[in-house]
């Protein structure tokens, strides 16, 4: 196959940052996807849907002209999150899903929820209403091993909550282990899971090819060989429970080439040619459309979209770097090439 022709894709999972960071990035998601559900951890959090409406009108204003790209609001889930700002945030119809961040989990996670039992009033109101919850699924144990955060997450606190709330809506977010694509597997259909670009293409060798690679350093870490293979068969399987999340996250280069490196990898500026070289190298092309544009939509109970994007089979080497308002920015491939260009 030469050429791929399909429906625009959504992003389920980006971070947009704000102000200059914005305005570099915003572009290169909208060229690929017509949605995005953005993360809301900015300096300080977004918790209440006023904060979510300022910040999407924000993205509004700095797409390039004539971009068309709807970005969906998430809210920053705190210990005390009141039920009335849920019912609020659905009320709004710009807010579609309430994000879960462990305190100290990851970056900008230290307004996240200390105890989950903390927030059952609030989680309560979001089964009620149908607002999922969007899950940074990783134990905040610092006794726990960093490569079994996930898994200790998932029997420690996801299980015994989604058995409390069984009509809550669920994502897993940017899911690393075959243990969590097995997890969202068994589970029932309001269960599902994000994977993203760099965890299908990489495994945890790429953070010390020949000495420290901060720029695959994120968060949850790559995994061994075995995990990446079970991520690359759900995401081919045709399941609708797995979905196109990119987990996009821009750091300016001095945040991430230093003694102690931000998590986050970019991959706005070629994510869907990323996804595109995951799925063929899988013998799996013929599955991208469905992963990308229909599965998320679905779970999100949104219409499809109606416009194409071709894909061709075309060598394109990615810039060393990219600029990010007054500093700079490297990119997942830099300097490399990828063998699938937006036409
Ligand atoms: O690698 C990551 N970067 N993981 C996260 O969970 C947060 C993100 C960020 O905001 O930079
Ligand atoms: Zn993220």
């Amino acid at each position: 196959m030469e050429r791929l022709t399909l429906r625009r894709p959504d992003d389920w999972h980006l971070h947009l940052r704000d102000g200059a960071a914005l305005a570099a990035v915003v572009g290169d998601s909208a060229r690929r996807f017509a949605r995005a559900i953005v993360m809301p951890n900015l300096k300080p959090a977004v918790r209440t849907t006023t904060q979510a409406l300022e910040y999407r009108s924000r993205i509004e204003a700095a797409l390039p002209r004539g971009a068309k790209f709807e970005p969906l609001m998430t809210l920053y889930l705190t210990d005390d999150t009141p039920p009335e700002e849920i019912e609020r945030a659905k009320r709004s119809g710009a807010v579609f899903g309430v994000k879960l961040y462990p305190a100290g989990a990851t970056t900008h996670s230290d307004e996240g929820v200390t105890r989950l039992s903390r927030c059952f009033h609030a989680l309560e109101k979001m089964q009620e209403v149908g607002l999922p919850l969007l899950v940074h699924g990783e134990s905040t144990d610092p006794a726990i091993d960093v490569f079994d955060r996930e898994q200790v997450f998932i029997e420690e606190v996801l299980g015994p909550t989604i058995e409390r709330f069984p009509g809550l809506k669920v994502v897993l977010e940017h899911i690393t282990t075959r243990e969590a694509a097995q997890f969202v597997e068994v589970t029932g259909p309001n269960i599902a899971a994000t994977i993203t670009a760099h965890h299908l293409l990489l495994n945890r060798n790429a953070l010390f090819m020949g000495g420290m690679r901060p720029h695959h350093y994120c968060l949850p870490v790559l995994k061994r060989e075995m995990h990446r293979e079970a991520l690359v068969e759900a995401a081919v399987s045709g399941n609708p429970k797995f979905f196109l999340g990119t987990d996009s996250a821009p750091h300016a280069r001095p945040a991430k080439e230093t003694a102690c490196g931000c998590a986050g990898i970019y991959t706005a500026h070629a994510a869907i040619e990323l996804y595109a070289s995951a799925f063929d190298e899988a013998g799996a092309l013929d599955k991208l459309e469905s992963f990308a544009a229909v599965h998320g939509a679905q779970f999100y109970g949104l219409p499809l979209n109606e416009e194409r994007i071709t894909l061709e089979r075309t060598e394109w080497r990615v810039p060393e770097r990219l600029a990010f308002g007054p500093e700079e920015l490297v990119p997942l491939r830099a300097g490399e090439t990828i063998a699938w260009k937006l036409a």
